[in-house]
């Protein structure tokens, strides 16, 4: 089977709704890619499996080594990798230079750039040499100092505005579909008809055009904290506990390994 495009993804504004999910791994994207149309290796990949406190630590190497080992695992679903704080807000020519590996050295066939207007310049500069690239707008994790923490955005008028702005912005510059993270109902609403690309929602309703949610949440694997947005699927960490303390008992009761798991020699 071949893979989802840029253009199957961008094709279905106003259609089936996009299902997405991120990856990070060989064998999460093994069993999320029969599932879905596009696997986003997020930057979220630096507090989810590296326990760091924000996304901001995150490097482009460790996007490529994430990026190459979805890869591996995938070949149905469209693979979009993250583009990690530093490595496009300098200038444009920056971050084609960074893209430009990203693509090279996973496969992968787009990028995401979190950003409203002031990245539509970068956005437009990147298609309109060969990488595709969708958009993030509202909420966007690599803004947490800036911002003050996270919070929904676009619950007043000015906000509401900016946003709006913003998505336009990253529209007209080419992004294929814009992740539209943490806003109000009306404004997820509002920003899907405004933009003829599709909206992949996320904490922003069921207005948007698809839908994201970082698998480890949804599957409950990842309990640091769990955003009003998710909705959990399965609890994936209770039986992840159950199992290794079913294990710690075994070995200490010797009980396990038993006769099935053990070699027997020649006599
Ligand atoms: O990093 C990430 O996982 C993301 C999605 C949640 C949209 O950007
Ligand atoms: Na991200």
């Amino acid at each position: 089977p071949s893979r989802r495009t840029v253009r199957d993804i961008q094709a279905r504004k106003g259609g089936e709704p996009v299902v997405c999910l991120t990856a990070y791994t060989t064998p999460s994207a093994r069993l999320l890619d029969p599932h879905v149309d596009l696997l986003l290796v997020g930057d979220s990949l630096g507090m989810v499996l590296y326990g760091m406190p924000t996304t901001l630590g995150v490097t482009l190497d460790m996007m490529i080594a994430h990026g190459q080992a979805v890869m591996r695992g995938s070949d149905r679903a469209l693979v979009v990798v993250d583009m990690p704080f530093g490595s496009v807000q300098e200038s444009p020519a920056l971050a084609f230079r960074n893209a430009a590996r990203v693509l090279a050295e996973t496969g992968a066939a787009a990028v995401k750039i979190e950003g409203g207007r002031e990245m539509a310049e970068t956005v437009a500069f990147l298609v309109a040499r060969g990488v595709p690239v969708m958009g993030h707008v509202g909420l966007r994790p690599q803004m947490v100092h800036a911002m003050g923490g996270f919070r929904a955005q676009g619950r007043d008028d000015a906000g509401a505005q900016a946003l709006m702005d913003d998505a336009r912005a990253i529209a007209e510059a080419g992004a294929f579909s814009m992740v539209v993270e943490g806003t109000v109902v009306d404004v997820a609403e509002r920003v899907t008809e405004a933009v003829p690309v599709p909206t992949i929602g996320i904490g922003a309703s069921v207005a948007c055009d698809g839908q994201i949610l970082v698998a480890e949440d949804m599957l409950g694997l990842f309990q640091d904290f769990t955003p009003r947005f998710v909705k959990k699927y399965a609890d994936l960490a209770g039986a992840t506990d159950a199992a290794v303390a079913a294990y710690a008992a075994d070995v200490r009761a010797r009980r396990f390994p038993g006769p099935e798991h053990t070699f027997k020699g020649a006599k």
